[in-house]
């Protein structure tokens, strides 16, 4: 390993991700990992230098004090503990401490260097995958959104041509999604890419389907399916690369915290998976992938450009998916990163998107009375997603887009924005 590596515990705190980041800060890496990791495996992790036991609110799980495998205090790794009082530690804390404490633990009692850096990052991941997957081969889903691409610029990177990028058209993609991810990888950057046109299969299936983790499962689930059938006419392949990021894995509940919601790419796959997991991303931040494709050489418009669900418009087209509300998320989609785009807000602004509600109001189209559905536009701004604040879109750039959708897109008339940041609302609206 290149880089020095202080493991956080999760003891049922909420604030593992904000001492997670506090020492990556200071320049060390660290990884958060549940509490009840084996010495075997925490030995494993490779060039651990200190223990952070990182106790909280959640610390009782089924009426039990959740506790570390005791075998670790005997391991001679320093340790620090926070708001777990059971801790054998010699160094208690209530509450995250100072920078000037981190310093202090870090530097001096564990002699870890600072030597965290994308360079380094990718180098240790590039060496894990190699070793994970040897001379076998890895599929990836490649959606050409920002997890995916900077998964597939890792692995082309670890293993080449032992990479096969398939890319499933799901009729849930936004516009010319699909034909610009053929573009970009198949013939810029010579990916081994096979695409799928799986529309009308999983249309099929969502049919009447109108509860969103019903919705999100059988994307999850139908997108595993369509890779298995693509992997059996590859033959060979055993390892299913994934752009799995740690608030998926938050969000889609913990050994101490509680489910958020099922990500398709963590909490939908079914129990009968053939294929070995490659997720060489699910320890960082929305914002470290981004310096990671960047260190890999993606382009910056395809680092940078804004983070799409796997489900696609399926959460966006609210309740059970009609082709007629899919085609109105659709088109206003487009015309809204058309119009932000102009207005040089892509830039400013995180994500943005349109959602359509699947209940009608009514409203006057050429003196006559209609009923029709409602575009709602939401524009929020985030460090990591896991929290969000609203943007304060220019009012002309508002009525602009609202005039363009209404005139423009189909059974619609009625445009609202929302104002709800995270929490309690979160980003999707599924
Ligand atoms: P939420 O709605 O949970 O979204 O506040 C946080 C961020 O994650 C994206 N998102 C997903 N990404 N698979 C993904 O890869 C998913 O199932 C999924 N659901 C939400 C969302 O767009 C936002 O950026």
């Amino acid at each position: 390993m290149k880089q020095d590596l202080i493991v956080i515990l999760d003891l049922g705190s909420t604030q593992n991700t904000v001492v997670a980041r506090r020492i990556r800060d200071l320049g060390v890496y660290s990884e958060i990992h549940p509490h009840d990791i084996t010495a075997e495996e925490l030995e494993a992790l490779g060039n651990v230098k200190g223990i952070v036991l990182n106790g909280g609110e959640n610390r009782v799980v089924d009426g039990k004090e959740v506790e570390i495998n005791p075998q670790l205090y005997g391991l001679g790794y320093p340790m620090i503990s926070i708001d777990y009082p059971q801790s054998k530690t010699e160094t208690q804390f209530s509450g995250v401490p100072e920078d000037g404490i981190w310093k202090e633990f870090i530097f001096e009692d564990c002699k870890a260097e600072a030597n965290w850096n994308m360079a380094n990052f990718i180098e240790d991941q590039v060496a894990l995958i190699r070793e994970q997957v040897g001379d076998r081969k890895v599929l990836l889903a490649l959606s050409g959104g920002v997890d995916s691409s900077v998964v597939a610029a890792m692995l082309i990177k670890a293993i080449g041509s032992q990479l096969v990028c398939v890319h499933v058209n799901h009729g849930l993609m936004r516009k010319d999604e699909s034909e610009s991810v053929v573009k970009v990888f198949r013939d810029e950057l010579h990916a081994n890419l096979v695409y799928v046109d799986a529309t009308e299969r999983f249309l099929g299936k969502l049919e009447h389907v109108a509860d969103p983790e019903q919705k999100r499962k059988i994307i999850g689930s139908e997108f595993i399916r369509v890779f298995e059938e693509e992997a059996r006419k590859l033959e060979g392949i055993d390892f299913l690369g994934q752009g799995t990021i740690y608030p998926d894995i938050i969000e889609s509940g913990t050994k101490t915290a509680k489910m958020v919601k099922s990500h398709h790419n963590v909490g939908g796959l079914p129990e009968d998976l053939e294929f070995e997991l490659v997720e060489p991303l699910k320890q960082l931040f929305k914002d470290e992938v981004r310096a990671c494709g960047i260190e890999l050489g993606l382009p910056h418009d395809m680092v940078y450009r804004q983070p799409f669900p796997g489900p696609g418009l399926g959460v966006r087209c609210l309740g059970a998916i009609t082709r007629e509300r899919l085609e109105a998320v659709r088109e206003s989609d487009a015309i809204l990163r058309e119009e932000f785009a102009k207005a040089g807000l892509d830039k400013k602004v995180w994500q943005y998107f349109t959602v359509v509600p699947d209940f009608k109001s009514v409203g006057m189209k050429h003196n006559a009375r209609v009923f029709e559905y409602m575009v709602i536009i939401r524009a929020i701004n985030t460090i990591d997603a896991m929290t969000a604040s609203i943007e304060k879109i220019d009012w002309e750039v508002l009525e602009h887009v609202t005039n363009r959708i209404l005139a423009e897109v189909e059974h619609v008339n009625r445009v609202c924005y929302d104002m709800s940041p995270k929490p309690p609302s979160t980003i999707e609206f599924e």
